[in-house]
């Protein structure tokens, strides 16, 4: 496909008519927001910027809604994972709101035994590591998804003109986590499974793919305006192992949400030789982490493609000149692309100082704005 066709095929008026009459694309201050027009290759008012994990620990007002209030609790309650997401976009200015949820929320609306250890991640009480154990998962139902439904609309009708941003964990990330039963390093087991087991390997990604799908295909049908794919563990896959054994299921989910015509961001790290096979997969934009400057993914991608990335995380506490001396050279770096969506390499430390991150957001908005004549 051509980068122009890609761009033409996003947000036609078939497409819009795959959404339901209410969802926010429909009005001209969503579809035209700074953040939607550089997701589908146009250019706004200025760079737009988000951050991920932008809700979270480096909050204060985070750290008070969630006092005595697990995880998962918190993003299983509409009105508090609605709060959540607001806040870093009233006190920064983002040009969009990011989804409060995990990976690991479609698992747990299934049935599967998981929770989130806190400075740990998530754990399962059974690892999945059989295609006996694979057969007997739970599906996740359509009605089970009801609280992010509500905990959407109700964000979306706070934000207004700002877009919402839906996510779910590729299934290789959310996989890695199943087999394990826990964070690891390395990923050994699911990428020993993969060889030693490739038919219960392909049964958990049609797994993981279809619960990630439905969790996504959810948040865009109440109001989410584009979706970002996590395989936050994929760089620790060969290419030649990520086009066998991942593609396919990450293209599972991404073709499942294609008929909606929201921008679709594929995000990974450590993914420097996995960018074109990941665009493969079905992404309208490559989300970079910090080990690749925006000019070198534009090269390996073919041009084309809106980029997202991709300061990194460690210079959000070096000091404000350092800071602006990086951003400056990420921002000249995507120049290179067809559009420039701003963030961070990976998530915001917990110990970020927020202050910093709102003096970051006005810099981008400031040295970036489209003077009108
Ligand atoms: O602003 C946002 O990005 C909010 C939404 C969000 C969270 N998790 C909230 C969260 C998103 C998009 C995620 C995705 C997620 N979860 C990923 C992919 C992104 C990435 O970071 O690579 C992964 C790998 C997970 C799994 C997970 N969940 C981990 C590794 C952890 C950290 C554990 C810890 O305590 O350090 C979590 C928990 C989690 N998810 C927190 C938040 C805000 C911290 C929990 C807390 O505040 O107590």
């Amino acid at each position: 496909m051509t980068a122009s066709s890609r761009q033409r095929e996003l947000l036609t008026a078939e497409q819009l008519s795959a959404l339901p009459s209410d969802h926010p694309l429909h009005t001209t201050a969503v579809a035209d927001s700074p953040m939607i027009a550089a997701l589908t290759g146009r250019t706004g008012a200025h760079a737009p910027v988000w951050f991920m994990r932008q809700a979270g620990r480096s909050l204060p007002e985070y750290k008070k809604v969630r006092e005595g209030v697990p995880m998962l609790d918190a993003c299983l309650n509409p009105a508090l994972a609605a709060e959540i997401t607001l806040q870093p976009v009233r006190r920064h200015g983002v040009d969009a709101a990011i989804f409060f949820s995990d990976i690991v929320i479609p698992m747990k609306l299934a049935g599967v035994d998981v929770d989130i250890v806190p400075g740990r991640g998530p754990v399962l009480g059974t690892p999945v590591r059989t295609l006996e154990d694979i057969q007997a998962l739970p599906e996740l139902t359509d009605e089970a998804l009801d609280p992010i439904r509500e905990a959407v609309a109700l964000t979306v009708k706070e934000l207004g003109d700002t877009p919402l941003i839906g996510f779910a964990g590729a299934p290789f990330t959310v996989a890695a986590y199943m087999v394990e039963g826990g964070p690891s390093r390395d990923h050994l087991r699911p990428r020993t499974m993969m060889h030693a087991d490739p038919e219960a390997w392909d049964a958990l990604g049609q797994w993981a793919a279809r619960t990630s799908a439905q969790f996504l295909a959810a948040q865009i049908e109440a109001g989410a305006s584009a979706v970002q794919l996590f395989d936050s563990w994929a760089g620790s896959l060969s290419e030649a192992d990520y086009r066998r054994f991942v593609q396919p299921h990450s293209a599972t989910t991404l073709a499942h949400v294609a008929h909606y015509g929201v921008p679709r961001i594929h995000f990974g790290t450590g993914t420097a030789e996995l960018l074109p096979a990941m665009l493969d997969a079905g992404a309208d934009v490559i989300g970079v982490d910090y080990r690749l400057p925006l000019h070198t993914a534009n090269e390996r991608i073919g041009s084309g493609v809106p980029l997202q990335g991709n300061i990194d995380p460690a210079l959000l506490a070096a000091g404000w000149d350092a800071l602006k001396e990086h951003t400056d050279s990420v921002l000249e770096s995507g120049k290179t692309a067809p559009s420039h969506i701003v963030n961070l390499g990976h998530g915001v430390p917990p110990t970020t100082d927020p202050t910093v991150l709102t003096r970051l957001v006005e810099y981008i908005h400031e040295v970036t704005a489209v003077e009108v004549r």
